[in-house]
């Protein structure tokens, strides 16, 4: 597996441990002006906008930098980045990744699914996302991610549009994958539990 690098980024900011209980608080109330976007509980019902609930901490913490940086470029995020300062990436971070998780909803084309699952599989993306599609450090999570989304990312990936940290991973998998590829995978993870 390819080794995740972030440039010349400073990990050392970050990844520390976040703030305790004591100041929970204030990352609730802050997190308040997340909601109206990506939902109450981190679960997003706006289209092409991600639930963040569940996603792994060091995850966030990376866009929120991506986006800061302006090497993840969105008309949404990037101002609402900027005003963030590294103490509350990090309580984002933790804040959103406990929470639980999506769930999937129903899934009303299994023949889509199983297409989709054959993608996976065959290119691999458990090898870094996880065999559950869950996610770890600075890999996304998938499982029960908003379908429309997850098109969106690997579109933007394929098209060298999301470059965030010049990871190459995401650009290098997305490049080959066809549009019917990414349609299926899409519907595919978006409807796991
Ligand atoms: C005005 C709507 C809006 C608000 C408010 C908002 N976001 Fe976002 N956020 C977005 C959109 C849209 C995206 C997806 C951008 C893209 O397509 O690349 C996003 C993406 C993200 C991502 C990347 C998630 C992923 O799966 O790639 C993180 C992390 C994030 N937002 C955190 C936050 C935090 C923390 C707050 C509150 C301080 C916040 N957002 C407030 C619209 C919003
Ligand atoms: C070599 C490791 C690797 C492989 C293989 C891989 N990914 Fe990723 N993926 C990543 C990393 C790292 C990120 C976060 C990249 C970033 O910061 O933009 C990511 C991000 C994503 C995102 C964006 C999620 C979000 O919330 O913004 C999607 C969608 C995605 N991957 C789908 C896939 C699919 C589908 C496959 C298989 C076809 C796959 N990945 C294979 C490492 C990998």
């Amino acid at each position: 597996m390819r080794v995740v690098r972030f440039g010349i980024l400073s990990a050392a900011l970050l990844f520390a441990p976040a703030a305790q209980a004591a100041d929970n608080a204030p990352t609730q109330e802050k997190a308040a002006t997340c909601s109206g976007c990506h939902g109450e509980n981190g679960i997003s019902q706006m289209e092409n906008v991600p639930s963040l609930a569940g996603q792994p901490d060091q995850f966030i913490q990376w866009q929120l930098v991506f986006f800061r940086a302006g090497s993840r470029k969105n008309e949404q995020m990037q101002p609402i980045a900027e005003e963030i300062a590294n103490e509350d990436i990090r309580n984002f971070g933790a804040w959103f990744s406990k929470m639980t998780p999506p769930k999937g909803p129903e899934d009303k084309d299994p023949d889509l699914s199983a297409k989709g699952s054959q993608v996976a599989a065959g290119r691999r993306c458990a090898s870094c996302h996880t065999d559950s599609y869950a996610g770890t450090k600075a890999v996304a999570r998938l499982a029960g991610q908003r379908e429309e989304y997850l098109v969106k990312a690997l579109r933007d990936y394929k098209a060298g549009q999301r470059v965030g940290g010049g990871v190459a991973a995401m650009a290098d998998v997305a490049y080959h994958m066809s549009d019917e590829e990414i349609t299926a995978v899409a519907h595919y993870l978006a409807h796991l539990k």
